[in-house]
């Protein structure tokens, strides 16, 4: 009594890996949107400003998409990412997607337009923006969605189809990348006044039909691939949280089959519960894993991994500045390419480019021996292109040998490792690390000298950094005034800060820190150990970057940072004045570190 054949199933091999047959498995998680220039914020905030048209701005937004897909596609990459671009924030475009639009905002229905997007984002004189909270462990920050059991779901931005179109115009078929729907709502909140009992991930089977749409519209258009980013599957899940996933994608099957599903993670390790449900998810063709920090999910894979399906390793960082050790990540790719299957491994970032700086190329002033240390996004798509053609027995020898050679400068620079400072560190003490008197004896001894009342005042440090004193700064950079000038124009915007709090009674007064251009950079630039780029630019939020600066040594200080500016402030008042350093923490948080020894020492 034979059972019936189970249904065909539509199974990845018989579809078409890709539009670009030929090309090498290659795949981009993700790519900064603001362009090598900051082009986009500058668009933006002259939109804003109503300098320019929303013609003006779009015009911007197509030509820098135009460039990253076909900076991709010269460089080899076979899966190209589309809908990775934002106006501000992907998360946020997932709202507008879904309209998922607060009452406050008096929108409508009907396709979401700048105006209403852009007030969500940024609040105007009349509403104030949602939220914003920090992507995870990173200086990203996205709009939180602000959902209620009322909230009602509508098809109400066409991005994604958008510039899914906007691409293959140009002769690029990109995989359309969306916020997934389960990770959507496990980082919404409840908008105010909702009763607390509410969670969002109760509205699951009401944006799914949205997303049934969208997935409908790709598909339509010639779309073989789509992604969802799911990262938080690296949290730890409750197990109806995981449920939600296998019911999503169970939901979802029929509207995606005929195309290849990629569920990208990234962040983190997959905690093995959340990789057995992933995993078990039949309308899911791929799985992209943060091979960087997972190091527990890659041996997750190599004890396991369903037969048929793709894998997308993420071996190419895309949080750092660092050129990738490309004979290390060549040998973790063969390893898994004995657990996967040769057609079936896919040379991937460890998550989106917007991580990392945009651009080395004409960063002119960094020395060629560091900048041989680095890559910057435009150098690793070139990174992981080279590492899926030597998957495929086509290593460029030169390339891995520059890479190489350029890893092994780097380890054995005397500008890396500074003898004094490991000798220093090697010698501190448990005892270093106290104070050798107590809080009492502290206490005494500053009371003797200073003085002070009960609750003495005092401001936190920096006052304003005025037009005046950033154009002197610029001035004296461009050396059109001289140092001399420049000291004077300090001097006088000191003296003029410590009338003021004289003039206040504050007790305890600080210089007001206009000698400094930045709490970070102007401690890292006296410090070796430091670089700093022309346009190592990383988004925060919205239209604004930083610039972190690029730890590649042992840290020390060959000279006196703050001594000539304290004691000059001093000596202008006979109240106590206070020093300022930055901390060393926000030193680190902010800047770009090095991935040759531990964040963290053992103690
Ligand atoms: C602020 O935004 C709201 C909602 O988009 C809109 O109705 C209102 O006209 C805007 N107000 C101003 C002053 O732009
Ligand atoms: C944008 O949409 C809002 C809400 O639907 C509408 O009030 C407004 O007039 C629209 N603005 C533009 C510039 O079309
Ligand atoms: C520093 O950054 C890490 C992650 O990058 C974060 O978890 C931590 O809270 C930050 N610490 C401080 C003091 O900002
Ligand atoms: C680098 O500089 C050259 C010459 O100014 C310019 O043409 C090019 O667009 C720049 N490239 C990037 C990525 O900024």
């Amino acid at each position: 009594s034979a059972a019936p054949p189970p249904p065909p199933r539509c199974s990845p091999p018989s579809l078409s890996a890709s539009a670009h047959p030929g090309k090498m498995a290659s795949h981009i998680v993700g790519y900064p949107r603001m362009g090598p220039k900051r082009e986009l914020k500058f668009a933006l905030e002259s939109f804003w400003d109503g300098k320019s048209s929303a013609e003006d701005l779009e015009k911007v937004a197509t030509d820098l998409r135009a460039s990253i897909w076909k900076q991709m596609a010269d460089a080899g990459i076979k899966y190209i990412p589309s809908n990775t671009f934002s106006y501000y924030d992907q998360v946020l475009d997932t709202t507008a997607m879904l309209g998922a639009v607060p009452d406050r905002y008096s929108w409508t229905g009907g396709e979401i337009n700048l105006s209403t997007y852009f007030s969500m984002a940024r609040g105007n004189a009349t509403v104030p923006a949602m939220e914003m909270t920090k992507w995870f462990d990173t200086n990203y920050h996205f709009i939180v969605p602000e959902l209620a059991p009322s909230t009602k779901f509508s098809y109400s931005s066409h991005k994604a189809i958008n510039e899914y179109k906007e691409a293959k115009a140009l002769g690029v078929d990109t995989v359309p990348v969306l916020v997934g729907p389960v990770s959507y709502l496990l980082l919404s909140k409840a908008a105010k006044g909702v009763e607390k009992s509410f969670s969002p991930l109760s509205l699951l089977s009401s944006i799914l039909p949205v997303y049934k749409e969208v997935i409908a519209e790709l598909k339509a258009a010639g779309a073989s691939w789509i992604q969802f980013d799911e990262p938080t599957l690296v949290k730890d899940l409750e197990s109806h949280q995981l449920s939600a996933f296998s019911a999503a994608y169970a939901e979802l099957e029929s509207a995606l089959s005929g195309l290849n599903v990629l569920v990208e993670t990234y962040f983190a390790d997959v905690p093995a519960d959340s990789y057995k449900t992933l995993t078990s998810l039949s309308s899911v063709t791929a799985y992209g894993f943060d091979l960087e920090r997972g190091t527990k999910t890659l041996e997750l894979v190599k004890s396991g991994f369903p037969a048929g399906k793709y894998l997308f390793a993420g071996v190419v960082d895309g949080r750092n500045i660092w050129a990738d050790d490309l004979a290390a990540s060549l040998a973790t790719l063969q390893s898994l390419e004995a657990v996967v299957g040769k057609d079936k491994l896919v040379v991937s970032t460890s998550c989106s480019l917007m991580h990392t700086a945009v651009d080395l190329v004409n960063e002119t002033k960094l020395d060629d021996e560091i900048k041989s240390w680095l890559a910057f996004a435009a150098q690793k798509v070139v990174e992981v292109n080279a590492l899926a053609k030597a998957l495929a027995g086509q290593k460029d020898e030169a390339y891995f040998a520059a890479n190489a050679a350029a890893l092994a400068s780097r380890r054995s620079s005397p500008r890396v490792t500074n003898e004094e400072v490991q000798k220093a560190a090697t010698a501190l003490k448990g005892s270093d690390h106290r104070r050798a008197t107590t809080v009492s004896a502290r206490l005494d001894a500053q009371q003797k000298k200073l003085n002070l009342p009960v609750l003495p005042t005092t401001t936190i440090g920096s006052f304003p950094q005025t037009v005046e004193l950033r154009r002197v700064r610029r001035e004296y950079k461009a050396k059109k005034i001289s140092e001399e000038e420049y000291t004077n124009a300090i001097k006088e915007e000191i003296s003029k800060v410590v009338k003021i709090q004289e003039e206040l009674d504050i007790d305890v007064l600080v210089h007001g820190e206009p000698e400094r251009n930045d709490m970070v950079e102007y401690f890292g630039e006296q410090l070796s150990g430091f670089t700093f780029t022309a346009n190592g630019w990383v988004q925060s939020y919205g239209s604004r970057c930083v610039k972190p600066p690029i730890i590649y040594g042992d840290v020390s200080r060959p000279n006196p940072m703050t001594v000539f500016w304290s004691k000059m402030a001093q000596s202008m008042t006979a109240r106590p004045m206070k020093g300022m350093l930055t901390g060393p923490v926000t030193i680190l948080n902010w800047s770009f570190v090095r991935n040759d020894q531990p964040r963290l020492v053992a103690s």
